[in-house]
């Protein structure tokens, strides 16, 4: 393997990140989150159980892997704690192997409340976040408002900061009807949780720089997806950070040059879960037995994903926006039973002639795009047991193969079902 891998969401988040970051992590000396926040949600089937992890680097299940959150995530001190609760439990050690940066910003009680302030504001036309606060975290970072992990290491000078925030947010509050904070409430609260995690907040820069100086594996693991990166995704519809390969670098603090492989990860289909434009989305049966098959309910949420066909016009343009090297082609098994499955290979815009490309449009554009299809058959027979890709049947060799080459990048795995072994090494 690369000495730096990123493992990034070629779709619009869900696309089995996680998974793979775990198969990859068990040759891997770090596994690094760089963007987002407890927003992200990646399972993790393995021989420990079935994890859900939101904030904690999928490098936890082996026991070798250092799992860094750098300054470029956002952390929300409950669920760090909860999760470390939860992993501990199972008997595995975390705290010798946790690195938070200190320069990470904290996620306050108010900014979840900041957010529900405007989702309601905008009614129909919310973005349907996933309620962590990250947009206005992430606003009181670039604005400089915000508060890191290392104000919560002196008492003065986190009560200084929060007082100041509380003299403008509960203004807000009051203005629209809701309970002004306590001060001493939220400094008491946020205090004994960094009490909590003290040992694990230490930066994790000399340490990785050290790694990379001696071609240690680091995986560096992406939350949500290419569409919802805050530049290139579906703005509004989208999220606060840089979900790209190229957020990494500045994410974690390494060199880009460093970054030797981008595997995209991407479903054999579309989902999408929250508001925005999804031009192969199906609201007809065909969604409905996608999302059944596949389990299409959000990790963080429980909302049901939107699904539709496989977009290689989307992907193909992810593919160029993050360099991937290699593609992971996931939960192919989902499409086992359907007799026909359509791939998209662009856009056909009222009034004009030609095939348009993603990049083309905004979100509202994309929003009437009418997409174009080919059609393939399907091979309707259980591929979940199959490890070699020449056993697979024929249409879906022939689907993968179609994905390849729409694309433009090499299918590295195919990916078969849930668990770790469920892949198909290429
Ligand atoms: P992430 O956010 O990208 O890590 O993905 P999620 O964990 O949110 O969603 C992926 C879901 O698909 C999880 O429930 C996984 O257990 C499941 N999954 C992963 N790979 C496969 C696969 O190849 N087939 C099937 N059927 N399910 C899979
Ligand atoms: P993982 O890492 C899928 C979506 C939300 C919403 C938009 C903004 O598990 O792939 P936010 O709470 O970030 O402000 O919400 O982004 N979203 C995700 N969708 N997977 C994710 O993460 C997501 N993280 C955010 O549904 O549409
Ligand atoms: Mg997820």
């Amino acid at each position: 393997m690369m000495a730096v891998t990123a493992v990034v969401g070629a779709q619009w988040g869900d696309e089995a990140k996680g998974k793979f970051v775990d198969v990859l992590a068990q040759d891997a000396g770090i596994v690094a989150r760089f963007n987002g926040g407890d927003n992200a949600g990646h399972t993790v089937i393995n021989a420990y159980g079935t994890f859900k992890v939101r904030l904690t680097p999928n490098g936890f299940s082996n026991p070798k892997t250092a799992c860094v959150i750098g300054p470029g995530v956002v952390v929300n001190l409950s669920t760090l704690i909860e999760e470390r609760t939860s992993i501990e439990g199972k008997g595995i050690d975390l705290a010798s192997r946790l690195w938070v940066s200190p320069r990470c910003h904290v996620v306050m009680p108010y900014h979840p409340m900041l957010e529900e302030i405007y989702e309601k504001a905008k009614g129909k036309a919310r973005i349907g976040t996933t309620k962590r606060g990250m947009g206005p975290v992430y606003a009181d970072k670039v604005s400089y408002n915000g508060i890191r992990l290392s104000d919560l290491a002196d008492e003065t000078v986190f009560a200084e900061k929060l007082r100041l925030q509380l003299s403008v947010k509960n203004r807000i509050f009051n203005t629209f009807g809701l309970h002004a904070m306590d001060f001493n409430a939220v400094l008491d609260e946020k205090l004994e949780q960094y009490g909590k995690v003290r040992q694990v907040v230490r930066e994790p820069f000399g340490m990785v720089q050290e790694a990379l100086a001696n071609q240690v594996t680091i995986i560096l693991e992406a939350a949500q997806g290419a569409l919802l990166d805050n530049n290139w995704g579906t703005y509004p519809f989208c999220t606060a950070s840089v979900t790209l390969a190229g957020g990494a670098a500045a994410g974690l603090g390494i060199p880009p040059a460093s970054i030797e492989s981008v595997l995209g990860i991407a479903k054999a289909y579309t989902t999408r879960v929250g508001g925005g434009p999804m031009p192969t989305e199906l609201v007809d049966q065909t969604g409905e037995v996608i999302r059944d098959a596949g389990g299409e309910f959000g990790t963080v949420t429980g909302r049901p994903r939107r699904c539709g066909w496989f977009d290689a016009a989307l992907v193909r343009f992810t593919a160029q926006l993050n360099g991937f090297t290699g593609l992971a082609l996931t939960k192919l098994d989902v499409l086992d039973g359907l007799p026909l499955v359509k791939i998209c290979v662009g856009y056909r815009v009222e009034n004009s002639p030609r095939v348009h490309h993603y990049w083309e449009g905004d979100e509202r554009w994309l929003g009437e795009v009418e997409p174009v299809y080919i059609e393939m058959d399907g091979w309707q027979q259980s591929t979940t047991a199959i490890r070699d890709f020449y056993q697979l049947p024929a249409q879906a060799q022939a689907y993968v193969r179609k994905v390849e080459g729409l694309v433009g990048v090499p299918v590295s795995y195919v990916s078969v079902g849930p668990q770790r072994e469920a892949v198909i090494r290429m």
